[in-house]
């Protein structure tokens, strides 16, 4: 199995993977991505041949300093700067209109790329050791759910990848927030890592993306994060017939109150992601809950829906598009 720790040598041996042309899976704060040279687009086709990724679907490209977005955009506009400044490294993306520079087919052939510095010290050393661009989509088969371990990443692409550095579990768990700049009203394509209130907080109003608006955004194609077993969001455990409970497992993304508690009797296995008020917790373990009750054998997953604010927001996206599959 071609997974190793991320040592000094291991980051140098994916670098000069990255820079030969080749791809190579690695850890960022919000999910394992699959990368190669931005600028090299024999490079970025083995990424959608090996997830097998429909090239209508454009890729992040990942930097590891704000001094490398002048060369792959043409323009910054105040809000977008604002928010590089204040949220990068970390899991924000900002689609903004493209230079030559990023290979045509890493953006799908929009003339806009979406770019992001990812909160990851081996991301970073990575990137930096390349001396280039990494464009890098979540390191998963298309249509799976993205992988918060090395070992997600190997179990859905195994012998497909020449290296796997492993960085141990990603912190923030889900998806960066995107959010493009391309009209005049910035706009939400995707909620993520980091929520709209901290985003709204510092450039005012954004206003969020209809289903199917923007660009084609397949990573927001309705049953991307589908698992096997057939998830379905509720409001409350009693929309659970006691004869489904059996063979059911109930996902809990943070505890129920005490007299609904007593209503969630007689469930299979109940998995618990996180302790009250603690969204960024369950976040962080949502991918990883999804891949392991997947493997559990029940014949149905429901989840209970929480408020959709803050981190709420991009968990319940996350749920529903589980459930769309
Ligand atoms: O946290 C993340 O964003 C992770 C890590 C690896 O950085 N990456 C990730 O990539 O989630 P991926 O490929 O699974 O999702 C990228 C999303 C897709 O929905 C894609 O359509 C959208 O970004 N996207 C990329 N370029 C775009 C563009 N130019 N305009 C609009 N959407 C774009
Ligand atoms: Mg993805």
């Amino acid at each position: 199995m071609p997974v190793v720790t991320a040592t000094e040598e291991n980051i140098d041996r994916a670098a000069e993977l990255i820079r030969s042309g080749r791809i190579v899976a690695f850890p960022t704060e919000t999910v394992y991505g699959l990368g190669a040279d931005a600028t090299d687009g024999d490079a970025i086709a083995h990424i959608f041949a090996v997830k097998e990724r429909p090239s209508f679907d454009p890729l992040i490209v990942h930097i590891c300093a704000r001094e490398m977005l002048p060369s792959l955009v043409t323009t910054i506009p105040e809000p977008a700067a604002i928010l590089a400044r204040r949220f990068w490294p970390g899991p924000l993306t900002i689609v903004l209109p493209k230079t030559p520079i990023v290979a045509d087919i890493a953006t799908a052939g929009l003339l806009t790329v979406a770019v992001r510095m990812p909160d990851h010290p081996v991301a970073l050393e990575l990137i930096k050791r390349a001396e280039r661009p990494i464009a890098a989509p979540s390191a998963n088969l298309f249509g799976h759910i993205s992988p918060t371990t090395a070992r997600h990443v190997v179990d859905q692409l195994g012998d497909r990848v020449p290296l796997v550095l492993d960085g141990g579990p990603c912190r923030v768990g889900l998806e960066s927030t995107i959010i493009s700049f391309i009209d005049r009203e910035p706009l939400l394509l995707r909620p993520g890592g980091l929520s709209l209130e901290q985003i709204e907080a510092l450039i005012g109003p954004v206003r969020q993306a209809a289903s199917g608006e923007g660009p084609l955004a397949p990573g927001r194609g309705s049953s991307h994060y589908a698992p096997r077993t057939a998830l379905t969001v509720i409001e409350d455990p009693n929309e659970v017939s006691q004869e489904e409970r059996s063979c059911a497992a109930l996902l809990l993304v943070q505890p129920l109150s005490e007299e609904q508690m007593e209503t969630a009797a007689g469930f299979a296995h109940i998995e618990l992601l996180a302790e009250a008020d603690r969204l960024e917790h369950a976040a962080a373990a949502l991918f990883a809950a999804r891949h392991h009750l997947d493997r559990g054998r029940f014949q149905h997953i429901y989840a209970v829906s929480i408020p959709e604010t803050g981190l709420g927001r991009a968990i319940m996206d996350r749920l529903r598009r589980a459930q769309n599959g």
